[in-house]
């Protein structure tokens, strides 16, 4: 059979929180334990050839968490950035940030920044972290940065392929897959525009137990499912 590879997976990573108070510890447990995850999914992605992987997170709405935990995770995030230099070369992996930078530390921008532009030419897989994101501020975004760029008539004659390349995921497909675990059934404000087409997975698993036999699994889902774009087949 043939077995069809989504070219771009996306998920949001939920139930960190959940995990860590079933097993009696501290949120922030949940949030380490979920590094593994990421770490198991993205080495699966990039072995079954999967191009694109893209993670949810921080959302713009995860701001107004508890100042502790919102300190927790951008130290977890730098934390990560230095200690997976060396795995994501030896890998061929790109890493990507995408979101509101502007509210990131100006260290945590420079670290981004630096491990960036050192994996910019690696070309197995990409790997995208959505931080400081949430879909209304990056479609609000790209209808500013549009508006002060084009001539009225241009703005007016404006395309939807016109205006992809606006958002911040310009160059980049849309999701073919979207996973959410921890058995939450929305979308967060994550990718409205872009999520137009994409197939949506959810699972009851927690993210630190998402591994890669689950990971697995949901892109053996998408091989079974039939994308019909509104047309008749
Ligand atoms: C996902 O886990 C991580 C982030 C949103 C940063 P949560 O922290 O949302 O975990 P739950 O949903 O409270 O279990
Ligand atoms: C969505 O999870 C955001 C990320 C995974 C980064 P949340 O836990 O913040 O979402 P809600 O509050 O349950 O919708
Ligand atoms: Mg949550």
């Amino acid at each position: 059979m043939e077995k069809r590879i989504p070219q771009h997976v996306s998920i949001i990573m939920d139930g960190n929180g959940r995990w860590a108070k079933a097993r009696g510890l501290e949120r922030v447990q949940g949030h380490f334990e979920g590094v593994e995850s990421v770490r198991a999914c993205l080495e699966a992605a990039a072995e079954d050839g999967v191009k694109y992987l893209s993670l949810y997170a921080f959302s713009e709405e995860n701001w107004n968490r508890p100042e502790d935990e919102v300190l927790t995770l951008m130290e977890l995030m730098m934390r990560s950035i230095k200690n997976e230099l060396s795995n994501l070369m030896e890998n061929n992996i790109r890493f990507v940030v995408l979101g509101n930078r502007a509210r990131l530390s100006d260290t945590l921008n420079a670290a981004i920044d630096d491990l960036m532009a050192v994996t910019a030419g690696n070309t197995r897989t990409t790997v995208i972290v959505f931080l400081s994101y949430s879909g209304k501020w990056d479609i609000l975004q790209a209808a500013k940065k549009a508006a002060s760029e084009l001539s009225p008539e241009e703005f007016q004659a404006m395309e939807q392929a016109d205006f992809d390349r606006y958002l911040v995921t310009a160059g980049f497909p849309d999701p073919d897959l979207l996973i959410r675990t921890s058995g939450e059934l929305r979308i967060s404000n994550y990718l409205l525009w872009q999520s137009a087409y994409t197939e949506f997975y959810f699972t009851d698993v927690l993210w630190p137990d998402f591994r890669k036999p689950q990971f697995r699994e949901a892109l053996a889902e998408y091989a079974r499912r039939d994308r019909r774009y509104g047309k008749v087949k």
